[in-house]
């Protein structure tokens, strides 16, 4: 049985594939008064009003717990030799996996600081608004203890020990030593790069893994793995194009920094997608009500509660930047589906139930829907603004 705990503190807030500008429950009214005016904004401890309580969630739906029934538990259990031969072998032994300090001047040799001074030479003309795209992405990234602990909510392949021999656990762990490498990467190369406000983004950091992330997974690896196989693919995409607006800036070691990420990401969506694929074969009608599931509460980007300590809109004022720069686009998070329910054949699955033919129309039908609401959001003249971000030293980038 499902067990359900009423959580009801600040705002819903959610991603929104329409620039990341929209948040759900009771109007905030006050909240223009929490982001000066241009003209007002000055240093980011002067714009906080009053001390946020710390770590407080901030979802107000309900949050439901344990939904897939005990049973099924056994097909995870039925399924660890498969996913030993399957899924496994997406990790890379660690000797042939590339470190951060591959990409990054080594402290120890002569030539360091010559190597630094590069470093800041070649993104001298990198413009602020994709440092703030960069930043947001080297913080969702650095959040990890996070996304190991939900994998570990899930039931059936949580990590019962913290060592635990089986696939799912070795997966699990493994994958967070890889994912590891990316946050690592991303801060070295923004601390030496010099251009971004390192305390700031540490307290967003701390801020995050305190604050947690709410997927809405429910306990439940169907719904858990639908999540990760299309974060996966999201991070693979904003990756890949952080990588190429680097190239077009002219910083290719930076470009090559964000496109060895994208190619580990890509490889954990191989696997995630697989494991779903698997599911779709074993259990089409559970599957099939999963993602509609998933896609009806939208999926929520993993750092969707990061604060920097003065800016309460701080992700949804990240998500329009990225947006507006094509970093991570409401086109990307319907692109993404549109791959999934491809690449899963959700349109091909017959001898559904009722329910899992509902669910089948919803999602095969899902992508170009949320594409006419962008086109239209789009379409309507918005009023260019521009905000502070602390971690840029509170200079001005537009939305
Ligand atoms: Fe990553
Ligand atoms: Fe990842």
């Amino acid at each position: 049985m499902a067990s359900r705990v009423a959580f009801l503190t600040e705002p819903f807030l959610f991603f929104t594939p329409f620039g990341g500008r929209r948040s759900g429950g009771s109007p905030r009214v006050s909240m223009a008064s929490t982001i000066p005016s241009a003209a007002a904004a000055t240093n980011c401890s002067s714009r906080i009003e009053t001390p946020k309580k710390l770590f407080t969630p901030r979802e107000m739906h309900v949050q439901v717990t344990h939904s897939m029934p005990p049973q099924k538990i056994e097909i995870f259990k039925s399924l660890e030799g498969w996913a030993e031969e399957n899924i496994l072998v997406h990790l890379k032994p660690v000797e042939k996996c590339w470190q951060p300090q591959d990409f990054l001047p080594d402290p120890s040799s002569e030539g360091f600081y010559e190597e630094v001074k590069e470093l800041r030479e070649r993104c001298k003309e990198i413009p602020d608004d994709y440092f703030v795209c960069l930043v947001g992405d080297m913080i969702t990234e650095e959040a990890l203890p996070t996304y190991q602990t939900m994998l570990n909510t899930l039931d059936g392949v949580r990590d019962e020990t913290g060592a635990s021999l089986t696939s799912w656990a070795v997966w699990t762990r493994a994958w967070t030593a890889e994912e590891n490498r990316h946050g690592d990467l991303l801060n070295k190369y923004l601390y030496l790069s010099g251009r971004v406000d390192m305390k700031q983004i540490e307290k967003t950091i701390q801020y995050l893994i305190g604050s947690g992330m709410d997927p809405r997974t429910e306990n439940n690896p169907y719904l858990g793995f639908i999540y990760t196989s299309f974060q996966e693919r999201a991070t693979f995409i904003s990756h890949g194009n952080t990588a190429r607006h680097a190239k077009e800036y002219g910083d290719l070691k930076l470009a090559q920094i964000c496109g060895i990420i994208a190619s580990d990401e890509k490889r954990h969506e191989t696997a995630y997608t697989k494991i779903v694929e698997k599911l779709f074969e074993i259990d089409p009608d559970g599957t099939v009500l999963a993602f509609a599931d998933m896609m009806k509460k939208k999926i929520s980007m993993p750092a969707h509660l990061m604060y920097d300590g003065c800016d309460d809109k701080l992700f949804d004022h990240f998500s329009a930047v990225a947006q507006r720069l094509g970093v991570y686009t409401a086109k990307d998070y319907a692109d993404i589906l549109e791959f999934l329910v491809a690449r899963w054949k959700v349109g091909e699955l017959t001898g559904l139930s009722g329910e899992g033919n509902k669910a089948q129309d919803f999602v095969c039908t899902l992508a170009p829907r949320i594409r006419r609401l962008d086109e239209r959001a789009q379409g309507r003249a918005k009023k260019a603004s521009v905000i502070p971000f602390s971690w840029i030293y509170d200079r001005e980038v537009l939305l």
